[in-house]
């Protein structure tokens, strides 16, 4: 019966990740968020700080010289890092996304080459799925990658990809067999330094302003045959299956978002008085609290039980993966809006920091599929059994 009660208990080891991992962010995340924020200009100093304590890829295998993290503790890192600040938990969270592909699919070969810098902090990665007309239909995109002898040649325009610009690799999905659909994409490893790769113009975003998001554009890219990531006409599983990981990373990094909110909103209702009383005392404020603690902790739970399923690489992890995705961005938006209105006019200036957590919420909702597509995700799982 232990080993049964203890399925319900975080184990003592991520407890104690999650503690350093809050040292780490409280001295040396934390302080950049509004700066991120105001000049849209990226955090070096939270990469620093990440990469010094290992947690800016912490789930790269310890073969390829990173931390070695299973599926939960590096969601409780992206959490931790985005209760300090949302834009600098896309450094942990973007690189788990963009090198997915490789380590679902990759030869031993392209891991070596491409995973060990990034454990190391020499470089991030990005992952191109979309492109301006194909963002949830994403097997509808248009990017060719042609065969030339021993090379690929590839053309198109992908869109919103995070940390553009500053990452150092991309997986790129592209076609590679037009006909075939779904089944005639391939994933590929691209450089920044490939001749042919350029980027747009940053994105003016709502939130998340201090993680650049820039079109790539590939002109002719040409690269070795062996940066293709698994069998030709894969791409697309692949695509969906790294999405069905990080999601979870996601939920996460809304769960961070939303715990960042409500504990500064809880340490203003017991500071702020109004009617000769904390406001703290009245119970309308009690009950909002209340709402907030709840659905934040079942947000927690079920993406912790998702992370369970992305270590153990279970059937229903597609299932888990949306739900938790959806359920714990529908209620950081939740969170965070109240978290303003708990502050009344305070909330609403730049003076304070919940305005960001509720501009920063939003992208949650939206990115790595919106919730509408999780939903069809969850549906055909459900009708499927
Ligand atoms: N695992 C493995 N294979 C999967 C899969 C999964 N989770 N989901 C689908 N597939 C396979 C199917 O089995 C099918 O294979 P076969 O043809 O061999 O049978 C194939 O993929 C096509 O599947 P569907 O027919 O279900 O595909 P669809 O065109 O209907 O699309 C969708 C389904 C769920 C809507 C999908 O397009 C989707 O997830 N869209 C959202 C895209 C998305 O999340 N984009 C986010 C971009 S990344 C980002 O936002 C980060 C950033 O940097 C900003």
């Amino acid at each position: 019966t232990e080993a049964l009660f203890d399925a319900y208990r975080l184990p003592e080891e991520h407890s104690d990740i999650r503690a350093a991992v809050r040292a780490v962010c409280d001295a040396k995340v934390a302080p950049n968020a509004a700066h991120a924020d105001e000049t849209g200009e990226f955090p070096t100093g939270s990469y620093d700080a990440l990469r010094a304590a290992d947690f800016h890829a912490p789930h790269i295998p310890v073969e390829y010289g990173g931390a070695g993290a299973d599926a939960l503790a590096t969601a409780i890192v992206i959490e931790e890092v985005a209760r300090a600040c949302t834009s600098s938990s896309l450094i942990p969270a973007v690189n788990k996304l963009g090198t997915m592909p490789l380590l679902l699919a990759g030869s031993e070969d392209l891991k070596r080459r491409f995973l060990t810098p990034v454990a190391s902090g020499e470089a991030m990665f990005s992952y191109c799925l979309s492109e301006p007309d194909a963002g949830s239909d994403a097997a509808s995109m248009s990017t060719r990658a042609e065969r030339d002898g021993e090379h690929y040649v590839l053309n198109g325009v992908k869109r919103w990809i995070t940390n553009a610009g500053v990452s150092e690799y991309y997986t790129v999905f592209a076609v590679t067999d037009p006909a075939a659909r779904s089944r005639g994409i391939s994933a590929f490893v691209v450089a920044k330094s490939d001749p042919g790769v350029s980027f747009g113009a940053p994105e003016k975003k709502l939130g998340i302003k201090g993680s650049p998001t820039r079109e790539v554009y590939l002109d002719n890219v040409r690269i070795p045959a062996d940066r293709m990531i698994g069998a030709p006409g894969t791409g697309f599983a692949t695509a969906m299956q790294t999405l069905d990981h990080t999601r979870v990373t996601i939920a996460a990094q809304a769960v961070g978002i939303a715990q960042g909110a409500l504990d500064y909103a809880k340490g203003y209702v017991k500071e702020r008085h109004q009617f000769g009383k904390p406001i703290a005392d009245f119970q309308g404020i009690q009950f909002m609290l209340a709402d907030m603690g709840m659905k934040l902790e079942a947000a927690r739970q079920l993406t912790y039980a998702a992370a369970g399923r992305s270590e153990r690489g279970d059937a229903d992890l597609t299932y888990f993966g949306a739900a938790a995705k959806c359920f714990a961005s529908d209620a950081a938006m939740e969170i965070t809006t109240d978290a303003v209105q708990l502050l009344g006019g305070y909330g609403y200036t730049r003076d304070y920091p919940l305005e960001r957590m509720m501009r920063d919420a939003k992208i949650t909702q939206i990115y790595e599929g919106t919730n509408q597509v999780q939903r069809i995700v969850m549906a055909r799982q459900l009708l499927q059994g």
